[in-house]
């Protein structure tokens, strides 16, 4: 979910709100737009980046005293002008920027439509601004409550910001999930997704707080909440600087990313698991689930930690679905000349929705006649386009290279998956659905609690950061993310890693251990927990150095393993999302303690696009 700035008060308030949105292009976004009073109401939005819409706006006149910007990320509707913001009611009066998801869009848009609106875009957005019309219409009421009673209905989350041509001296604004930092200047007053845009020109600022609206002046500031009760504005000072703004005050994009999954694994998971009620929703595959519950194969394609979540979603497939499943590397999958046709369904997993070699393996497996599903990050992406349909993973650009929040991401998605064709196919009772669904449903708040280890973790990190090698092991679930940790360590740390299933060590890896070799066991509960034991044992017989990850209140592993972190136990289908949290603090502590840029680090790119 991107970024907006608004603003309104003596100053020239386009240059101003240009200059906020560019302060939030570190957020990563597809399109931009903005609006200004004068004379009426004018709106401006393009696909692209901020510098393609300022130069659009070159020589326009753009003279106004308060204007809303807005930069997206889109989740309903493909990048593309039309798709873009600001969002304009019916009578073109109203102009609306909104970031978040409005869960229940569908309903209310039928709704309107029944009463004859009519939308110019695909997008969540402008059923909401058409929305508050019809109530500011039918209830001949202001606009502020006509949004109050709208946001009584509306299911998701947002922050938004309306202008109205009727009354140009007043900016309003919601929010309920998504941020909203207001700064207050000398009869001006500055609205924005965070502080970045606003701190050169004040440091007071009040932050919004869920369920409240602000109706903004540029002399008055006043707060209401959900049920029409004045609430104080608490102004505060900020005292952190641009770049740490940024970054969320974390050292880093790639910390920051981490410390998002639970927020962004209950994005991925947003209005579509509805655990109290036993229902799961996947409106992006409807019409494909029974194709996947009978398919003669699927094979899952990507590339990377992508490749990683197929391994985990191969498990989880083949036990929900019991339909036989395949994970290629999209590279060798396309080069081997593969037998793929008709009957087989290929899933394609990517980020960025833009990786050279899956993109090349959807092709060449299109045309030969098989399904093609999508999971990915960006919507609109190549990768999104080529599908036959999709499930986006809504968790929110991802700048670090080092993929975090997406894989986590990537897993419940592919979870959901599994557990919606195989309730449908009938290959699960309803209590073990039922099950799962709980059991995904507490993931966000139990990955939360792992990421309490963090500075244990850190500790672990300055103990073993000058290690040479790393061994990462795991079995069944957990292998894939063995895998998964040691490509980070890898990416970040430049030091040498390896996965390998727990059992394939007495086949020739084991001669690597000796005192100097840390070996990081995934080792939760799970239906391999003996196996494992016995794996540790044959390590420490060989002096090497045991890291185990395990469930909280083992007893065993811990008296066995030179170092333990203990995470909350879970299903060990969707174990994988909160055993993997330790191995990227762990990639991370190691990359930072030996000075690296774990952002940005050498040789990598955040979308590989050539093959
Ligand atoms: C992950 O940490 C790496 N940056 C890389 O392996 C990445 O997962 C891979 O390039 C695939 O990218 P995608 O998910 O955007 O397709
Ligand atoms: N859901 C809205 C859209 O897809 C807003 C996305 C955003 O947060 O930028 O347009």
């Amino acid at each position: 979910m991107c970024g907006i700035v608004a603003y309104i008060g003596q100053r020239d308030a386009y240059p101003v709100v240009l200059k906020g949105l560019k302060r939030l292009e570190y957020r990563g976004y597809d399109s931009a737009g903005v609006a200004i009073l004068n004379h009426g109401l004018h709106v401006y939005k393009k696909k692209g980046k901020v510098a393609q819409l300022e130069d659009f706006l070159t020589g326009k006149n753009m003279q106004s005293h308060i204007a809303i910007g807005h930069t997206r990320w889109a989740t309903h509707g493909e990048p593309c002008d039309r798709n873009s913001h600001p969002h304009v009611s019916g009578d073109g009066k109203l102009a609306m920027i909104h970031n978040g998801i409005i869960e229940n869009y569908a309903l209310l848009k039928q709704e309107l439509l029944n009463k004859g609106h009519q939308f110019e875009s695909d997008t969540d957005t402008e059923v909401l601004i058409h929305f508050i019309e019809e109530i500011r219409n039918s209830n001949q009421c202001a606009v502020e409550e006509a949004l109050r009673i709208a946001l009584k209905r509306v299911v998701g989350a947002y922050v938004i910001v309306i202008v109205d041509e009727d009354n140009p001296d007043t900016l309003i604004a919601a929010r309920k999930g998504s941020p909203l930092v207001i700064g207050v200047g000398k009869g001006e007053h500055f609205l924005a997704s965070d502080a970045s845009p606003i701190v050169e020109y004040t440091k007071e600022v009040v932050y919004v707080n869920d369920y409240e609206i602000a109706i903004v002046k540029a002399d008055e500031l006043i707060l209401k909440n959900i049920t029409n009760e004045r609430q104080t504005p608490y102004i505060q000072k900020l005292d952190i600087e641009l770049t740490a703004i940024e970054k969320g005050g974390f050292d880093h994009f790639m910390l920051k990313e981490i410390f998002e999954q639970p927020q962004t694994i209950f994005d991925s998971l947003r209005g579509r698991l509805d655990a109290k009620n036993g229902q799961l929703t996947l409106g992006g595959i409807r019409e494909y689930t029974d194709v996947l519950a009978n398919a003669r194969r699927v094979i899952i394609v990507a590339c990377g930690t992508s490749w990683h979540a197929g391994l985990v979603a191969e498990y989880m497939i083949e036990e929900l679905c019991r339909v036989p499943v395949e994970v290629e590397y999209a590279s060798e999958f396309r080069y081997r000349n593969p037998v793929v046709g008709p009957g087989d369904v290929i899933i394609a997993v990517s980020q960025s929705g833009e990786t050279a070699d899956t993109l090349v393996a959807m092709e060449s497996a299109k045309a030969q006649g098989a399904i093609i599903l999508g999971v990915c990050n960006v919507v609109g992406s190549s990768i999104a386009r080529l599908s036959h349909a999709g499930v986006y993973t809504h968790a929110g650009p991802e700048i670090g290279v080092a993929s975090t929040k997406a894989f986590t991401a990537q897993l419940a998605v592919l979870c959901l998956i599994g557990l919606k064709v195989a309730i449908e196919k009938g290959s699960i009772s309803q209590q073990r659905f039922q099950h799962l669904l709980d059991e995904l449903q507490d993931i966000p708040e139990k990955v939360g609690l792992a990421l309490k280890l963090n500075e244990q973790i850190k500790q672990v990190a300055q103990k073993y950061k000058d290690a040479r090698d790393f061994l990462y092991l795991g079995r069944g679930y957990n292998f894939p993310v063995a895998l998964e940790g040691a490509l980070k360590l890898k990416e970040i740390s430049y030091i040498h890693a390896e996965g390998y299933p727990a059992a394939e060590m007495k086949h020739g890896p084991i001669a690597l251990v000796d005192e100097q070799l840390p070996v990081v066991f995934v080792a939760t509960r799970d239906s391999f927990y003996e196996k494992i034991v016995s794996n540790i044992q044959e390590i420490k017989a060989r002096k090497g150095k045991v890291i185990a990850i395990v469930t909280e209140g083992d007893q065993i592993i811990p008296a066995m393993a030179d170092d333990v972190i203990q995470v909350p136990e879970a299903d060990e289908l969707v174990s994988p999302i909160i055993s993997v949290i330790p191995l990227q603090l762990l990639a991370y502590h190691i990359g930072v303690s030996k000075g690296y840029d774990v952002d940005k680090p050498r040789n990598l790119a955040k979308s590989v696009t050539v093959e």
